[in-house]
Parts: C-alpha cells; structure tokens; sequence
C-alpha cells in the first residue's frame, strides 16, 4: 500500500477486494450464532468487507444491512443483505434500529469515542 496516513489505509481495502474474496477464510456459523443475542432479527454487519461474516449472518435467516465504506468492497457483498455506503463514524441507520451490531475483524480500523458512540 502507497499510503502511510492511518485514516487513509484503514479506507484503502478496495485495491485488494478480489484477493480479499478469494483468499480469507469465514467464520463457523455456530460461533457467529453464539455471538448473538436471543431472538436478533435485525443486525448491522459493520465494516462488513466482501461479506464473509454478512454471508453468514444471511444463512442465519437475519435481515443483514452491511455497511462497508470501500466501494470495491461493497460491490462483492451479497445481493440479499442491505448495502450501504458508510463508515462505524457515521453509520447510516437511524439510532436504535437494529438488534445487534457485528464487526468482524476491523474494530482495530475504527476511532473508538466516535464509533462506540
Ligand atoms: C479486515 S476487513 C474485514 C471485513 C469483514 N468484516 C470480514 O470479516 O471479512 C476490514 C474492513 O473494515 C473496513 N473499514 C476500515 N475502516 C473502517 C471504518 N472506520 N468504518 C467502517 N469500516 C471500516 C475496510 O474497508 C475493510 O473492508
């Protein structure tokens, strides 16, 4: 990667959406079912990347919005999930409109105060 900026790498997954796809494994689906709280129906996939674990939570029967702020990214996500533009700063959702909110690996891209918020 060209860039040495963190708010600019943690934006820059999409020059590597296709290895991305093709290379990293999922998640089992017994530990995504143990994440998640009784009765979740709704669930905000964040930073949700190509799709790996929003792939899963869809197999779960969930109504999935995945949110993932690299275009090249988005375009691999599955067609059944709700796609959106956005980042764990500004989450396009409105407040309290989901059951659960899943990130898989990429907490360590987002700034905490203003996510967590
Ligand atoms: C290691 S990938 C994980 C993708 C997916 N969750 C998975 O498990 O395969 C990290 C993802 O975080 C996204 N990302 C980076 N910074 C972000 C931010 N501030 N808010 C939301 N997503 C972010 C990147 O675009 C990338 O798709």
């Amino acid at each position: 990667m060209a860039v040495d900026n963190w708010s600019e790498r943690r934006l820059a997954f999409g020059t590597a959406a296709a290895d991305y796809a093709a290379g990293r494994p999922s998640y089992p689906l017994d530990a995504v079912r143990w994440t998640l709280p009784e009765g979740a129906r709704t669930v905000l996939d964040l930073a949700a990347g190509t799709g790996k674990l929003t792939e899963r939570l869809l197999e779960l029967g969930l109504d999935v919005y995945a949110v993932e702020p690299a275009a090249e990214m988005r375009a691999a996500l599955p067609a059944a999930a709700h796609v959106l533009d956005g980042t764990a700063e500004a989450i396009p959702l409105p407040d309290v409109s989901v059951d659960a909110v899943t990130v898989g690996q990429a907490y360590h891209w987002f700034d905490p105060p203003v996510a967590l918020a």
